[in-house]
């Protein structure tokens, strides 16, 4: 069972520090790394995969550091990219064979975990065509299919369901889970769902650190007290939402009913509800546009 020590590893790119500081300690299981984009959530990850190396700190694998072990700890690795290049006039089963025999897969083997991965990631029925017919979920599919290819004891996979819609989301996330047993995953993502139902460990990430840490429950907890439902006049609504973070809007008949994320009281008649990953998710990165468009899109 593989073990990763994160040492204090920062990186600067020029005057940005994109990666903060950051000591972690992971062993098998799903971690989850959430946060905006810019966060540092991509730096962190090309990080542990060694193909960029940290400003600063160490990072070990069983013990030793992982520039040490070079091919050895890469034999351990499976890697998507968030820009994963593809080529588009290869067929899916010969894009795969191609990198089985890149990652020194042995050729009798390589065949059958071939079909394996093909069959796991639902693709066998298209492993004939080439990959420029593919949808977004089905290149994300063949992405992961790709990283698996040497059974990988560390999987890391780098906003694996972006451009992904809610089915092929789903379906992506129950993959995942299949694969935890006897792995440590790492994906990040800026999408709170993909995470909060199959992560072991959240990670909150902002401005190259991580700010918080813990199971989905832990996580949550640390928000108590800070998140209210009240019942608001139209008026009030707006007033209330122009003054505080509002995590959900619901109209009920002529009143809104408003959810609330604030260190205090918002306002008479408020009172305090059990915290979501997605209220700790707005508590935080309340300035992301991309989350309040996912709010209006849900109020509507
Ligand atoms: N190669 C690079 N050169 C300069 N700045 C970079 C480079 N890669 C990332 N950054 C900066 O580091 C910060 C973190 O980026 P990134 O790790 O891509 O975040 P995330 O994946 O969370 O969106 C951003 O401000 C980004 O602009
Ligand atoms: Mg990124």
């Amino acid at each position: 069972m593989p073990e990763l020590r994160l040492d204090r590893i920062t990186k600067q790119f020029k005057n940005k520090i994109a990666v903060d500081n950051v000591s972690l300690c992971l062993s098998e299981g799903v971690y989850g790394f959430l946060g905006a984009n810019g966060a540092g959530k991509t730096t962190l990850l090309r990080m542990v995969c060694g193909v960029l190396k940290p400003t600063a700190g160490e990072i070990r694998c069983n013990g030793t550091k992982i520039g040490k072990l070079d091919g050895d700890y890469r034999c351990l690795l499976g890697y998507l990219p968030q820009d994963f290049g593809y080529y588009p006039d290869f067929t899916a089963r010969r894009y795969l064979e191609y990198l089985a025999a890149c990652k020194a897969v042995p050729r009798d083997l390589a065949r059958e975990k071939v079909q394996e991965m093909l069959r796991l990631t639902g693709l066998s029925c298209d492993q004939r065509n080439k990959i420029k017919t593919f949808s977004g979920g089905m290149l994300r599919r063949l992405g992961i299919a790709q990283a698996l290819l040497n059974d990988p004891e560390i999987l890391i996979l780098d906003e694996p369901t972006s451009g992904l819609d809610p089915k092929e989301r789903i379906r992506f996330r129950n993959i995942i889970s299949s694969l935890s047993k006897g792995r440590i995953i790492i994906l990040s993502t800026h999408i709170v769902s993909d995470v909060e139902f199959i992560a072991d460990e959240i990670l909150l990430m902002k401005q190259g650190r991580i700010i918080e840490q813990g199971t989905v429950k832990e996580v949550t907890q640390n928000a108590d007290g800070k998140v209210w439902e009240y019942l608001a006049g139209p008026d009030e609504s707006l007033r209330l939402n122009e003054t505080f973070s509002v995590s959900n809007l619901k109209n009920e008949g002529d009143k809104v009913r408003l959810r609330i994320v604030s260190d205090t009281c918002p306002c008479d008649g408020a009172v305090p509800v059990r915290p979501g990953l997605e209220d700790v998710y707005l508590y935080h990165f309340e300035e992301v546009s991309e989350h309040v468009d996912h709010l209006e899109r849900r109020t509507l």
